[in-house]
């Protein structure tokens, strides 16, 4: 790769050692990329941050980084195994949540911002489209490629960790506007609706296909929707992009794919607990919930997931406690499906709208998960509150 004169000086350690072993890493990555170049980023997006995916040797790796090395461009973080603050009804085990903490300190003090969160691309902070930035999260990547416009690849938290560090990534991929075409298409003939449908297509797409594909047939998706289909998309699959386009002649996604796809992330007849937020939900989908829910109660135990921010203008706005009586608790920080909360709560069988979640619950937790499109399991769980 050609480096420039202060990329070489960091290379050879000039800026120190947190410095020099990102340029490694980089260097590394982009050499077995076919990358000829570094190019500079505006965010960069960190996953490996649950202590159930790193464990202790991520830990102190991580402890060990943060004396070495700061963040040069704006970095975020994502979600956890157990809650950083605050007063849940779950018990998380303190052994966990003290190595989560030391995990989140580790890069707050590299300068990571705000709190955990998998969708980076909502918020005042997501970046502009045209932005290219380091992101490790697969539902960011898909999604922040495909509909927010920004350019990324599929990093791993270690290249984002090191792009982080250094404010670059090497050039190659979905960096380069002539890959980010797309290759294949898919005809989705069948009126899809809700975020449980989009996570079926999301299942047969990431399942056939690596490159960039086109989409035909969900124009007038809405956010929830393509937020499922994106996450769906890089759970079971290497893409980090598709485009939603007008025509292309690709393979049918009719009623008996949506059937075949649905059946295979949707396999429990009922399920004990209802978890609904991965990825985490925006405030404005928090707010949603709350409006479908006005004046009913939920049958069964309910948690959603959201980052710090709508957390907060959730709490502040009343509409936390107006959940809560609900029957519904909204936690933060926290990842539904990686933290084994199924476990922590007795659960032998999850409802969810989410094909992410439907797979990791699974592997994390070995539950059985029955998807349903949000509406549904709102309306479907669901009583009018009694007043007398
Ligand atoms: Fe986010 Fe955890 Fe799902 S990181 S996308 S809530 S698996």
């Amino acid at each position: 790769m050609i480096l420039e004169k202060d990329e070489e000086a960091g290379l050879n350690g000039e800026y120190g050692e947190g410095v020099q072993a990102a340029y490694r890493i980089l260097l590394a990555v982009g050499k077995a990329m076919g990358a000829q170049r570094l190019i500079p980023i505006t965010s960069a997006h960190i996953s490996g941050v649950n202590y159930y995916n790193i464990g202790d040797a991520g830990l102190e790796f991580l402890e060990d980084m943060s004396e070495k090395a700061r963040f040069s461009v704006k970095t975020t973080i994502n979600p956890c195994g157990a809650p950083l603050a605050g007063e849940f009804s779950i018990k998380f085990p303190d052994d966990l949540v003290n190595a989560q903490k030391r995990i989140v300190r580790a890069f707050s003090k590299m300068g990571a911002q705000g709190s955990c969160n998998c969708v980076p691309f909502e918020g005042e902070n997501a970046p502009g489209r045209g932005e290219h930035v380091s992101w490790a999260e697969s539902n960011a990547v898909v999604y922040g490629n495909s509909v927010a416009g920004i350019m990324t690849n599929r990093e791993s938290g270690l290249s984002a960790l090191a792009a982080a560090i250094v404010g670059k990534t090497p050039y190659y991929g979905l960096h380069i506007e002539e890959n980010r075409k797309s290759k294949d298409f898919v005809n989705v003939t069948v009126k899809l609706q809700g975020g449980a449908q989009f996570a079926a297509l999301g299942y047969f797409i990431g399942k056939r296909f690596r490159d960039v594909v086109g989409i035909t047939g969900i124009d007038g998706a809405s956010h929830v929707e393509l937020k499922s289909l994106a996450a769906s998309i890089g759970t079971y699959g290497p893409m980090g992009m598709f485009n939603i386009v007008k025509s292309g002649n690709g393979i049918e996604f009719s009623k008996s794919e949506l059937d075949e796809s649905m059946a295979k992330i949707s396999g429990a007849e009922e399920g004990d607990v209802i978890l609904i937020g991965c990825p985490f939900l925006s405030a404005e989908e928090v707010f949603q919930i709350a409006r479908s829910l006005k004046g009913r109660v939920m049958l069964k135990r309910t948690y959603l997931f959201t980052y710090r921010s709508s957390y907060e203008e959730i709490r502040e706005k009343g509409i936390y406690e107006e959940l809560k009586n609900a029957g519904v608790e909204v936690f933060t920080d926290v990842c539904p499906s990686l933290s084994r909360i199924p476990e922590l709560l007795g659960a032998k069988s999850v409802i969810t709208d989410s094909g992410k979640g439907s797979f990791y619950m699974n592997a994390s937790s070995r539950v059985g998960i029955k998807m349903m499109n949000r509406d549904d399991i709102l309306s479907g769980y669901s009583k009018p509150i009694d007043k007398k």
